[in-house]
């Protein structure tokens, strides 16, 4: 039976997470977690903290077998994928990989049940918005094979690659959602870690976009930082006024900086109320699904209901 030992990553916590001893099976450590609402837990032995060991890793492990078969077919990682981090050390590096393959499964687990809640069925016109080098892209090419995809970024590596690897059709994209040109409407437009970098007006402006480019009857799945992420910001700052920007989600369940020396380009925070409250703006966009911490962001599911409905 695999132990958590096998997938201990030595590395020290910088928050006190419950413990589990290195010999506990995988289940115990899954039922730990869940019972606990945390992420990861300390490894103890003989009262020494051997590192921790992440729920992900664990998760995804259990579709290990069905992922090694699956990857073969996922097409190529891009040096330039910044999504996909590098290590020497093979746990880390497979912990960084399954973090990366595991992003883009749980985005089609978030698509179906999407689908499965409005009674859609298959996708013909998918937009990736954005695409980054395809690391969910190559998941909707495989969950949704006879369907056109049109990938679109601001970093036209990133799309070149995903025509080049996956078909796609590129479209590069600018900063301002409303100057993006892109042809036609989909059935389903996947927008992961976008709206989480962006302020209020870039949200609206994409939220507008996305609205416009959905085809009566599509859907619409965006993620979002929430609760949970809020929680790990306070562990691992990623603004250098981060206390301020806690403070301004917690009163107000929305909070943006920039990032240091990227005007435009930050980080946000968003409750599920706050993002429900913004919905309400457009009145076509009915929520579907909603699932905090679906991966480490929150991920909700839109549907554009048809005029006559
Ligand atoms: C955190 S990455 C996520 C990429 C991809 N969705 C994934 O999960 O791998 C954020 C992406 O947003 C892109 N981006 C930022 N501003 C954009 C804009 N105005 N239009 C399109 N893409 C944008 C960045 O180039 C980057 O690839």
């Amino acid at each position: 039976m695999e132990r958590v030992r096998d997938f201990l990553i030595a590395e020290q916590p910088t928050k006190d997470f419950p413990s589990i001893s290195p010999e506990a099976s995988l289940q115990e450590a899954l039922a730990r977690m869940r019972d606990e609402k945390v992420a990861r837990l300390r490894v103890m032995e003989n009262g020494t903290c051997l590192g921790v060991v992440h729920r992900i890793d664990l998760a995804v492990h259990r579709e290990r077998s069905r992922l090694a078969e699956e990857r073969q077919r996922l097409g190529a990682i891009a040096e330039r994928d910044d999504m996909h981090k590098r290590s020497d050390d093979p746990a880390m590096q497979r912990h960084y990989d399954d973090w990366y393959y595991g992003v883009g499964l749980r985005a089609i687990d978030h698509i179906k049940a999407t689908m499965r809640a409005v009674g859609k069925t298959e996708p013909q016109r998918i937009l990736d918005l954005p695409c980054g080098h395809g690391r969910v892209l190559r998941f909707l090419k495989e969950a949704f094979s006879a369907a056109a995809l049109t990938a679109c970024d601001i970093d036209r590596d990133g799309v070149d690659f995903c025509a080049a690897e996956f078909g796609a059709t590129p479209v590069y994209s600018v900063e301002n959602p409303a100057d993006i040109e892109i042809e036609g409407e989909f059935d389903l437009i996947y927008c992961g870690s976008l709206l989480t970098h962006v302020d209020r007006d870039r949200w609206i402006g994409f939220l507008d976009l996305f609205e416009r480019l959905l085809a009566p009857g599509g859907i619409l799945v965006v993620t979002t930082h929430g609760r949970f992420m809020a929680q790990s910001m306070e562990a691992e700052p990623p603004v250098p006024d981060t206390p301020s920007f806690l403070s301004e989600y917690r009163r107000t369940g929305f909070a943006y900086r920039n990032y240091v020396d990227q005007e435009g380009y930050g980080v946000s925070l968003s409750s599920p109320a706050w993002v429900c409250a913004l919905l309400e703006r457009w009145p076509t966009l009915e929520l579907a699904m909603l699932q905090e911490r679906g991966i480490s962001q929150d991920v909700y599911g839109c549907f554009k209901r048809p005029a006559c409905a």
